[in-house]
């Protein structure tokens, strides 16, 4: 198991749903964290939530300038960088012949271009640091299509490949990078989703954002042979469909 007591994390989109319980578990496994977001007054009460091994930091993870100040505070305050989670994401909607360029620019920058900037900047640090884990929150969306979110699907296809691409760059300095893949999850992002999205799944419900971190936790302190790896967990939402057999098949079905 890797040895991060005395070392920093960085999880962004941290002030609340799935970021602030990923924050919550790495704390718990001796990490120091610093939960960066757009919202200062919930981010703030996260951080202070969890107690003195957090700290916030106002960041928009698609400015460079910010995220530098982020690394720099998270070294400075809690000790060398030994994980950084990529989480902060923002969902469009919109079929492709309506939905705005704009959104769905800004959609893939905040998503894709945003955790780019971050693994960016956090490598070189982590490659100083000796080694590291790098997880980005991508989604079911990163693995099969969805319409009416053209945007979302196209950045968490392409922070999945990132993934592939940053754990074959960075293997050889011990850092491995791995992608998270959830299905619906209760957060404020799905605040307003019927629950009925869940019912075709094999565990037909929503999860919950502890299971993710639970799950992350795993990533960064047990999972030390998986690099360029998906971790997929969605109530099997992805595992495929059910057939139903026609009537007159039973028997041979
Ligand atoms: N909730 C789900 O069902 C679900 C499913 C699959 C994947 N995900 C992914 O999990 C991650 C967390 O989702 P959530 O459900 O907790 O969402 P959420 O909307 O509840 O929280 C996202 C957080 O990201 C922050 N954020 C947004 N834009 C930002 C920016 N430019 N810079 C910094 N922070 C920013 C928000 O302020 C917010 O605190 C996202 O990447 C999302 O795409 C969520």
């Amino acid at each position: 198991m890797p040895e991060f007591h005395g070392r920093s994390a960085v999880v962004t989109g941290g002030a609340h749903g799935i970021g602030a319980a990923i924050a919550q578990t790495l704390v718990k496994s001796g990490l120091r964290v610093v939960v960066a977001d757009l919202l200062d007054a919930e981010g703030t009460a996260t951080a202070e939530s969890i107690g003195p091994t957090a700290l916030f930091r106002h960041l928009d993870v698609t400015d460079e300038s910010g995220w530098r100040q982020v690394l720099d505070d998270a070294e400075a305050n809690f000790g060398p960088l030994a994980v950084l989670v990529n989480n902060a994401g923002i969902v469009d909607f919109g079929r492709i012949e309506s939905e705005s360029p704009a959104m769905f620019r800004h959609v893939v920058d905040v998503n894709l271009f945003g955790a780019w900037l971050g693994m960016h900047l956090a490598a070189r640090r982590l490659r100083a640091n000796g080694d590291g884990v790098i997880v980005n929150i991508s989604s079911t969306a990163g693995l099969v299509g969805y319409s009416g979110i053209a945007g979302y699907v196209a950045s968490k296809w392409g922070l999945r490949g990132l993934t592939k691409a940053a754990a074959l760059e960075l293997g050889d300095a011990g850092i491995r990078v791995c992608s998270v893949h959830p299905g619906p999850i209760h957060t404020p992002m799905t605040a307003g989703f019927d629950a009925s999205i869940a019912s075709g799944q094999p565990l037909p419900r929503f999860g919950e954002p502890e299971e993710v971190a639970a799950m992350v936790g795993f990533i960064v302190t047990d999972a030390t042979f998986s690099t360029g790896s998906e971790f997929v967990i969605d109530g099997g939402a992805t595992a495929g469909m059910t057939l139903v057999a026609p009537a007159q098949a039973h028997g041979t079905w």
